[in-house]
């Protein structure tokens, strides 16, 4: 059905045409409403948000149909609230995370990778958690023998732990108002599936409906949950907003497969601050804390390079440390070579053209290549700054300070702009133990607190390079 069409849209949307049809589709971004699954939302324009939602027949008599009910709001101040119970998972990194531990009746989302250990973190959670109670753990994707190797892998024998291989989320809500358990565990979200929805297990409209299915139980019984949902490539969980939304926290467990550490984020937290990370280490005994993250980040570096400086980014609303890398050398013949790997190649460009106006660096004789190292992609302004003190760097053969991280964007002038959640940025910093922070001289009204990290504003590009030392 063409959505530009008047005449088919007003058919579609018709009252007769609903009462009809039994589900319709809701556009995740703006709630635009279509009896059809569409591929392009005709009121937004967004791509591949339509999500399927069962029609919820309601009787429409008047104001008071509720068997004569009648709600009434009374002073906020008359309530009183209630202290929230927390328990302790066993691991001091989850807690601080978490805000203080695991809050009683609290619907906890965990995302990421597929393999980058969700699974064996949880069990880990369900033997160390303390407090009454069973532990329920449901999995669709592993078998009881799977979850039993991996628990005699990890040393773990606790009879408070029982196990449940079933996708039907009816069944499994059975299994929990039996089992009357402290923790549920949901492994993953996007295994189970709902009888009442006709779309496929993993779909948007069956994540859905689970999450709100399983809330209802476990929030009326005052059951923790943590559910487990895999990212998809973009860095959602199925269902982008749709499940951030529903549950009280999200966190996020990150890292290269192939390396073996791992970020657990919190993205939202009712309970607590979303400015905490904890960092682990898969071992072949499980995840293990560690203590102090910013040496291992440091370690990873060369021990005094010139060409490496330390930016600090955002992707959504969370800060992530990456390291810059430039490397400069004489162009033999011809046309200077410029190279961007994770920065946009344009911008690059444009900042050398600034070095050469505005700091007198001579770089049209010089191939510059820059990277950002672990194959991560920098699309934002704030990096300007780290990209032209790390060039610069390589190019005079002076290093950066190995604990300073540099922020600002750059004007074509070569003043140094105001950044965007400078706060959270310089939080991540202090976080990770750097020492020295450059930040625009215009972002440090931003910041009120006291922090352990020495700030210094900067106006423009040559006052940057005097600070570190490349002037
Ligand atoms: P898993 O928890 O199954 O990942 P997810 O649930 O996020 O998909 O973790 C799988 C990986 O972890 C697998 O590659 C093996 C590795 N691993 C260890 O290195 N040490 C261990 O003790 C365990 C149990 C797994
Ligand atoms: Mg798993």
């Amino acid at each position: 059905m063409c959505p530009q069409c008047e005449f088919f849209y007003a058919k579609e949307t018709s009252p007769m045409y609903m009462a009809k049809s039994k589900t319709v589709f809701v556009c995740n971004e703006c709630g635009y409403e279509s009896s059809k699954w569409l591929g392009k939302c005709p009121a937004c324009n967004s791509w591949n948000s339509f999500y399927e939602q069962k029609v919820v027949e309601t009787k429409s008599k008047g104001i008071s149909q509720s068997d004569g009910k009648i709600a009434t709001p009374q002073a906020l101040n008359s309530y009183e609230a209630k202290e929230t119970i927390r328990t302790h998972t066993g691991f001091n990194e989850l807690d601080r995370v978490l805000g203080g531990g695991l809050v009683k009746g609290s619907l906890v989302l965990l995302g990421g990778e597929p393999g980058i250990g969700k699974s064996t973190l949880i069990l880990q959670i369900c033997d160390k958690i303390k407090g009454d109670g069973k532990v329920l753990y449901v999995s669709g994707e592993e078998s009881a023998e799977q979850i039993k190797l991996r628990a005699d892998r990890l040393g773990i024998s606790n009879e408070d732990i029982l196990f449940l291989g079933e996708t039907n989320i009816e069944l499994v809500n059975q299994a929990i108002i039996n089992v009357n358990p402290k923790l549920v565990i949901i492994d993953s979200i996007q295994t189970m599936y709902s009888e009442e929805i006709t779309a496929a297990a993993g779909s948007v409209s069956q994540v859905r409906e689970i999450t709100s299915q399983v809330m209802r139980v476990c929030k009326s019984k005052g059951i923790t949950t943590i559910i487990i949902g895999h990212v998809t490539k973009e860095g959602n969980i199925a269902g982008p907003r749709v499940l951030e939304h529903m549950v009280d926290t999200v966190l996020y467990l990150e890292g290269e497969r192939y390396f073996s550490y791992r970020i657990l984020r919190g993205v939202k937290n009712r309970f607590g601050s979303t400015n905490e990370i904890g960092m682990f280490e898969m071992k072949d005994k499980g995840m293990c804390e560690i203590d102090n993250p910013s040496d291992i980040l440091i370690s990873e570096r060369e021990d005094n390079p010139s060409g490496s400086c330390i930016i600090a980014t955002m992707e959504g609303t969370r800060p992530l440390l990456v390291e810059l890398q430039a490397l400069t050398s004489q162009t033999i013949f011809g046309y200077p070579r410029r190279t961007a790997n994770g920065i946009d190649y344009n911008r690059l460009t444009l900042l050398i053209a600034v070095l050469e106006k505005k700091a007198g660096l001579m770089l049209n004789s010089q191939d510059v290549y820059l990277n950002v190292v672990s194959g991560l992609k920098v699309n934002e302004p704030a990096a300007d700054l780290g990209i032209m003190m790390v060039t610069a760097s390589s190019f005079k053969n002076i290093p950066i300070p190995k604990d300073m991280i540099i922020l600002g964007e750059v004007g074509l002038t070569g003043e140094v702009r105001r950044i965007n959640m400078i706060e959270k940025r310089v939080k991540e910093a202090e976080k990770l133990g750097f020492k020295t922070c450059l930040i625009p001289e215009s972002n440090k009204k931003d910041l009120k607190d006291n922090y352990k990290l020495d700030i210094i504003g900067i106006k423009d590009v040559n006052e940057a390079m005097k600070k570190i030392g490349l002037k």
